[in-house]
């Protein structure tokens, strides 16, 4: 048995003091907006919480699929480092980045600057124009790490995955399906978006439904909506289960779903896989980490 932990959007702060001349734009409205409300919702104390739970669940593999930081601020960037480093090694987790970590232009190069070793594939010869789709094995599973990060204008959170990427992707699950491994892809904005949040939507997501369509997939995970969420999606050979969670960090107190984390408990049998999610994180009333429910994703 594989034991796959998924945890998203740690949002992580305090915010560094940003010089007048990065605060400028779409950065000016989202340091108004933590010092108004997100920093309340962003809590460094029950992140630790469910970190600490996490390190006790025996976890071979930690994902983080993005937001890591507020504004990508450079100086937000080496903060972020330290704590990937204090969740574990390059090689026992992977990360890729979210609408956050590539807020404004000037950060594109950031997030592979900073954490580049938590998010490349095992080939030490990729270029690094193309560091997306990246490819990890470990154990049963293949890893396929997306990025849909790219700057956008003020008030919106979108992601694009783009046409090469979408291609590369659909070889790459092709290749890793003929091979019988367990694919995993990681992506931060959904597949799907209810109407309501096109200003943050993934802009190809019919595309990439299409690839998931044709190529297949075991598992996608996402982030980016902060809450619980399970779709399922049609594969060439059935269902995927398309699974996100809520930020890392949400308070309790805050309004949308609090810190929570997913497990995935997962073993090849005589006729497939099976897989177990496990739901792991803060409930309204309560203090600590507890379950929070358990579901077999039968394929
Ligand atoms: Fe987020
Ligand atoms: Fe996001």
């Amino acid at each position: 048995m594989f034991v796959l932990a998924h945890l998203s959007d740690p949002h992580l702060g305090p915010l560094p003091a940003g010089r007048l001349a990065e605060l400028s734009g779409k950065r000016a409205l989202g340091y108004l907006n933590w010092h108004r409300s997100r920093r309340e919702r962003h809590r460094p104390e029950v992140l630790a919480a469910l970190v600490q739970d996490l390190q006790g669940a025996g976890a071979d593999h930690i994902v983080v699929t993005g937001d890591l930081v507020n504004l990508a601020l450079r100086a937000e960037f080496g903060p972020a480092r330290q704590w990937l480093c204090g969740l574990g090694s390059p090689h026992d987790v992977t990360v890729i980045p979210g609408n956050h970590d590539a807020y404004m232009r000037d950060a594109i190069a950031h997030s592979a600057d900073y954490w580049g070793d938590y998010m490349r594939g095992d080939s030490a010869a990729e270029p690094a124009t193309s560091r997306f789709p990246f490819v990890r094995h470990r154990g049963p599973l293949t890893l396929v790490g997306l990025s849909t990060a790219v700057p956008t204008g003020p008030l919106l959170a979108t992601g694009r995955l783009g046409s090469g990427q979408l291609q590369r992707l659909g070889s790459i699950l092709t290749r890793l399906g003929e091979n019988g491994r367990y694919r995993v892809v990681l992506i931060h904005h959904p597949p799907t978006s209810p109407r309501r949040q096109h200003f943050k939507r993934l802009i190809d997501d019919a595309a990439l439904r299409g690839v998931l369509a044709e190529h297949g997939a075991e598992l996608v995970l996402h982030g980016h909506s902060h809450v619980h969420s399970l779709v399922w999606l049609e594969g060439p050979r059935g269902r995927i289960p398309v699974v996100g969670v809520p930020s890392a960090s949400a308070s309790p107190q805050a309004d949308v779903d609090p810190a929570a984390y997913n497990l995935y408990r997962i073993t090849r049998e005589a006729d497939g896989w099976r897989c177990e999610a496990i739901r792991r994180g803060l409930f309204t009333g309560a203090t600590g980490v507890l379950e929070l429910g358990r579901q077999e994703l039968a394929q």
